[in-house]
């Protein structure tokens, strides 16, 4: 280890040791969703299972809960259930990552668990717009046996070797292997304001050739951050959050979105990507990656926030950290349709268990609960109220379309999202100390969003409609090391 890296790895150390009593007291922790020790976190990076173990790095800024020099942090996990905070392993000590150590992923090999990931420089020589100029972007390969200590960084692609026609916005590689044939996907922005994903390939993970572009007829957006490229049964799914589409009613809702296209065909052929469907219609969701376990299961995690959104909407900073990532999600596709569940390992989270019907108001000692209903009439209305005192969350059908109402206190400025939706037959929803996963209808519309109940209060539930259901306590996941 180098001296800066030294000296760096001391600094996150302290950060950690004088932030940890104060972020531990905030009664806003979080009691099964993944959060920074200290200070900001956001993008999920190097999603894996390595030997075995799972593995979430995460975009990491101790030192500033409102956004700094961005590192990786990492957690480690036999199950998804008990979770081992191992540090921080990529910090911004060579010449190619010292402004930021972007977005990546992981390639679970043989060999090695191996990280690729976006080196951050920003000059500061002359005034620049830092999109046009003024920024580099460089790919970084680095690698650890044990998962936990990585060796030297390697440059794998430097600024010169990305097409003329984009600016320096080029970012957050995912590698997967085909056969004896490795394929990366970045993001990018062109020159044009057209967002688009380039595509590399490599025989050795170390020289990458580019292979093509991707992108849709008409600008989509001037930016597409956080691509990914993956099967699901028997199509392929061609994920990125893009920057730049129009507030819609219905859908584009945030400043900044997530989503896919199902691809008609191969990637590698000839087709117009259309039909973008969003990850995720609620106030904190942005920049998600996949990744497939042992188990073959294609798993999604997301980070709880979005860039840009602080003057809508905020989070409270008295403890001293910002931002969390979604539980782990079940990626499947039936009958044309990609829907996302909590993996199944939560319900053993599940706790004491109460039923809930119409009209019945249930009092919680608890703010993290499971709730789970079905019901007859699904193109009914429907209405269901989580309330404290200071604050409430009202959800609603009616019409065709799902609402999802904060107050002020309760949402700090969020007030209502929306999405279309063919009748509700099924809601569930995983409520945790300030954070609630909805999902509507077997997983095919969920609303991730961040929310502030008065804590003196225990929370109340009303149902006002028809529905048979059942509510778990949920238990805390095991964390340690932070
Ligand atoms: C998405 C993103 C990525 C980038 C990272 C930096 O939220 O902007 O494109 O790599 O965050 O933290």
């Amino acid at each position: 280890m180098g001296q800066l890296t030294n000296i760096l790895a001391k600094t996150v150390k302290e950060l950690e040791d004088r932030g940890r009593e104060q972020a531990g007291k905030d009664p806003y922790r979080l009691r099964f969703h993944l959060m920074p020790p200290v200070g900001w976190l956001n993008d999920p990076n190097g999603l894996c299972q390595y030997r075995g173990d799972y593995h979430v790095f995460f975009q990491y800024s101790p030192s500033d809960c409102q956004g700094g020099l961005k590192l990786w942090g990492h957690y480690r996990s036999p199950d998804l259930l008990r979770w081992e905070y191992l540090g921080a392993p990529l910090l911004a000590d060579t010449p190619w990552d010292c402004h930021g150590v972007y977005s990546g992923s992981a390639l679970a090999e043989g060999d090695g668990l191996h990280l690729y990931y976006t080196g951050n420089i920003k000059l500061e020589d002359r005034d620049y717009d830092y999109i046009q100029e003024g920024r580099e972007a460089w790919t970084l390969h680095t690698v650890s046996r044990d998962g936990v200590i990585f060796g030297s960084k390697r440059v794998a692609l430097s600024p010169r070797q990305y097409p003329a026609h984009y600016t320096c916005h080029i970012r957050d590689p995912k590698v997967w292997r085909e056969g004896d044939c490795l394929h990366m996907i970045q993001g990018g922005r062109r020159r044009d304001e057209k967002g688009a994903v380039l595509l590399y390939t490599s025989r050795d993970g170390e020289t990458w050739e580019f292979d093509r572009e991707l992108t849709t007829r008409e600008p989509f957006g001037y930016m597409w951050e956080c691509p990914d490229l993956f099967s699901l049964g028997d199509r392929q799914v061609l994920a990125f959050s893009p920057q730049g589409l129009t507030r819609e009613e219905y859908r584009y809702q945030n400043v900044y979105q997530s989503g896919y296209f199902l691809l008609e065909k191969d990637w590698r052929e000839e087709q117009t990507f259309e039909n973008f469907r969003e990850w995720d219609y609620g106030f904190d969701f942005y920049a998600p990656q996949t990744f497939q376990d042992d188990r073959g299961r294609r798993i999604l995690v997301g980070w709880m926030g979005v860039p840009d959104s602080q003057e809508e909407y905020t989070n409270p900073l008295e403890g001293g950290w910002q931002h969390a990532l979604t539980v782990p999600r079940e990626v499947t596709l039936e009958e044309g349709r990609v829907l996302q569940n909590p993996v199944e390992e939560l319900e053993e989270l599940r706790g004491e268990q109460h039923p809930l019907s119409r009209g019945q108001e249930l009092q919680l000692e608890t703010p993290s609960f499971d709730l789970l209903l079905k019901r007859e009439g699904q193109e009914k209305d429907f209405k269901l109220n989580l309330a404290g005192t200071e604050g409430g969350c009202t959800l609603t059908y009616r019409e065709g379309a799902f609402r999802l109402e904060l107050d002020q206190a309760a949402g700090r400025g969020r007030r209502l999202r929306q999405a279309r939706v063919e009748g509700l037959r099924e809601l569930r929803i995983l409520a945790d100390t300030s954070a609630l996963e909805i999902y509507l209808n077997g997983g095919e519309t969920v609303f991730t969003t961040r929310w502030y109940p008065g804590q003196e209060n225990l929370r109340r539930l009303l149902l006002e409609t028809e529905a048979e259901g059942c509510l778990w306590e949920m238990d805390s996941m095991i964390v340690q090391g932070i």
